[in-house]
């Protein structure tokens, strides 16, 4: 069964002469437990698809299924405590909380949700994540990597079915995209995780079991990717 669905997605931006169509009838279909990578140059709607995906924003038109229910349909309350279940957001830029140390950064989906993570499962993912000797220390206080395995950590807090990423190594040398990259695809496979990750890297891309290519707001191109030969 698909994990993830949209039917006719649009997204218009603005009004008048100000209009953009960064969405145009896009219709995709995402199976459970796969990793997918989105490609396409700068200003195609990739960013906006996430958002969408994510319901961080609203599409204009369409719908979005995630396991079956219809997220474009609910409203905000529903859909924010949806999102921090069932999705896990990752962004280029980090966005950790300055004022909040990494131990409290990683369990904020659930802080927010007056729930106490597992001493046990937090334990695990700071392991995976190498940052035991960092529970401590503040984002400004972090190298960019590690900023980001913290956002990471953060996703996976709640073992969400589906993580999204934007661009996560987009800040980071190649050295720390790799360890990214790995930890990514390790949560993939250990928790059947559907990861849908945008980047601009053609060498990460191919990394992932599928590709998508979007132009002005639609798939141009969906390839299976066969790492066989590897
Ligand atoms: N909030 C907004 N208001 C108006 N237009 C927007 C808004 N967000 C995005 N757009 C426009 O929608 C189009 C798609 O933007 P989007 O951010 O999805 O692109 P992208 O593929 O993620 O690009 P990049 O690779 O540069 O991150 C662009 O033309 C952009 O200018
Ligand atoms: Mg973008």
């Amino acid at each position: 069964m698909d994990i993830l669905r949209t039917e006719n997605l649009s997204k218009i931006y603005g009004v008048g002469d100000k209009k953009v169509n960064a969405l145009d009838n896009l219709s995709l279909e995402i199976m459970k437990g796969e990793f997918v990578s989105i490609i396409g140059p700068s200003g195609s709607g990739k960013s906006t698809l996430l958002h969408m995906l994510g319901s961080v924003d609203r599409p204009t038109e369409g719908k979005i299924y995630i396991e079956g229910t219809d997220i474009s349909s609910m409203n905000e309350t529903e859909s924010a405590l949806f999102r921090r279940k069932n999705i896990g957001i990752i962004y280029q830029a980090y966005n950790l909380i300055p004022t909040l140390n990494v131990e409290k950064n990683i369990s904020l989906p659930m802080l927010l949700d007056g729930v106490k993570p597992d001493k046990e499962e937090f334990h695990k993912i700071i392991e995976m994540l190498g940052l035991n000797e960092r529970l401590n220390h503040f984002p400004n206080q972090l190298s960019g990597g590690q900023q980001q395995r913290v956002a990471i950590g953060r996703a996976l807090i709640y073992k969400p079915s589906i993580i999204l990423a934007d661009e996560p190594t987009g800040n980071l040398d190649s050295k720390n995209s790799k360890i990214i990259l790995e930890l990514l695809k390790r949560s993939n496979k250990e928790y059947n995780q559907t990861i849908i990750m945008i980047t601009h890297d053609e060498e990460v891309a191919l990394s992932a079991d599928r590709m998508l290519t979007i132009i002005d707001g639609k798939v141009v191109s969906d390839k299976v990717i066969s790492h066989e030969n590897y």
